[in-house]
């Protein structure tokens, strides 16, 4: 099974607080879920390989560390996973990035998927969706079947609030899944909300209510 991790450190917390509150307001909220996806970034590539290479200082010559492994894309669900993308680039500048859009359906709350452009190299890659909601969950596992299908290998999630409902949703069908959040809640309400939430993500982040 894939993990859950909760990446509980004090600046995502504190930042996580001012986004819940009701009275923030748009402009503050797109701030500052770019920088917890940043901050998110951070903590989720930790692990990353890394290779020596030779280099030369304007002193001498060197061995030194950098990146190695498969080279990154990061994937935003349409609309709000939007909100995450400039603070994770700000991390990894040389990432690519592929889009994916989907909406749910208020009523059944099914995902339906009406955008998708991936990098051409995409099975090459190793992908970080990003969603500011895991809820049911079903979005997130739309999207990462259109990944798999597209042959990606290797696939990590990062949200910033999500439902012990969506952590199960996604365990179940993708184990090979990890999964990163800011804050796992309480639970999902009838109506497909989170509790306590922050809200319709996308709507606080665009100023569409
Ligand atoms: C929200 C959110 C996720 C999805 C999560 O998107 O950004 O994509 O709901 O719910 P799920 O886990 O139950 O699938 P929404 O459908 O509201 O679209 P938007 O981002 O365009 O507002
Ligand atoms: N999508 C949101 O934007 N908010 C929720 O609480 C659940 C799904």
């Amino acid at each position: 099974m894939g993990k859950f991790t909760v990446l509980d450190h004090p600046l995502i917390q504190h930042k996580l607080t001012i986004i819940r509150r009701k009275e923030t307001s748009s402009n503050e909220f797109r701030q500052i879920v770019g920088e917890i996806g940043g901050l998110m970034t951070y903590e989720i590539t930790r692990d990353l390989p890394l290779k020596d290479v030779e280099i030369e200082t304007p002193i001498g010559k060197t061995t030194q560390k950098e990146i190695a492994g498969k080279k990154m894309t990061i994937v935003p669900i349409l609309r709000a996973g939007i909100g995450m993308l400039n603070g994770v680039m700000e991390m990894i500048p040389s990432a690519k990035v592929g889009v994916i859009g989907m909406y749910r359906d208020e009523e059944t709350l099914k995902p339906h998927e009406y955008f998708c452009k991936m990098p051409k190299d995409i099975a090459e890659r190793e992908c970080l969706v990003v969603d500011p909601m895991l809820a049911t969950g079903g979005s997130a596992n739309m999207a990462i079947g259109a990944l798999k299908k597209r042959g990606v290998k290797t696939i990590k999630l990062a949200v910033l609030v999500a439902a012990p409902e969506g952590v199960k949703a996604i365990q179940e069908e993708n184990p090979d899944v990890d999964i990163y959040a800011a804050a796992e809640d309480e639970k999902l309400l009838p109506n497909g909300y989170i509790t306590p939430g922050l809200g319709d993500a996308g709507d606080r982040l665009f100023g569409t209510k």
